[in-house]
Order: C-alpha cells, then structure tokens, then sequence
C-alpha cells in the first residue's frame, strides 16, 4: 500500500493505489486554492519517492516547468506505490 510521508512532522498516511494526495495533504496543513492546478498554492517538495507519483498533468508543467520532479502541486497528483516522502 502506498505511504505519504510529511517530512515535517514524519507522520505516514496509508493510501489506496492511484490515490490522489490532495485529501492527505489538506489535513497536514498544506494551502490549497484552486484545486485545478492553476494558481500554484499548493505546492510541495518531493523529498523521496519521485518515481512513485503519478506523471506531471500539463497544468503542472505548465506551472513548474517541463521535467520537474522535485517539486509537485499537490492538487494534481496521485501516488502509484512505495513510498513518497514530501515537504511543504
Ligand atoms: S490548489 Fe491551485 S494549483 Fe493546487
């Protein structure tokens, strides 16, 4: 099962397969906005555990830049497996 970890505090959440990290991420205390990928708010640092999300929406590139794994919005992606440890 996959496993959101928040560097911060090193509290681990259990998710489903494909789960998106939006709901996870708002009870730790991460700011959302718009939900949609657009405003930017929600970003988080991806401190381990790239490989396991989801590929970047174009609204990720379009915010982050083409190629970036290391930072994330958390309203656009889903975690795949293993383990993801993240900062924001
Ligand atoms: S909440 Fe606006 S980009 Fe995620």
């Amino acid at each position: 099962m996959p496993k959101l970890v928040f560097g911060h505090s090193d509290e681990e959440v259990d998710l489903p397969d494909e789960a998106p990290i939006a709901e996870a991420c708002e009870e730790a205390g991460v700011p959302f906005a718009c939900t949609e990928g657009v405003c930017g708010t929600c970003v988080i640092e991806v401190v381990e555990g790239k490989e396991n999300l989801t590929p970047p929406t174009p609204e990720e590139e379009d915010f982050l830049g083409e190629g970036t794994l290391d930072e994330r919005l958390a309203c656009q992606c889903k975690i795949r497996c293993g383990k993801v440890k993240i900062k924001f």
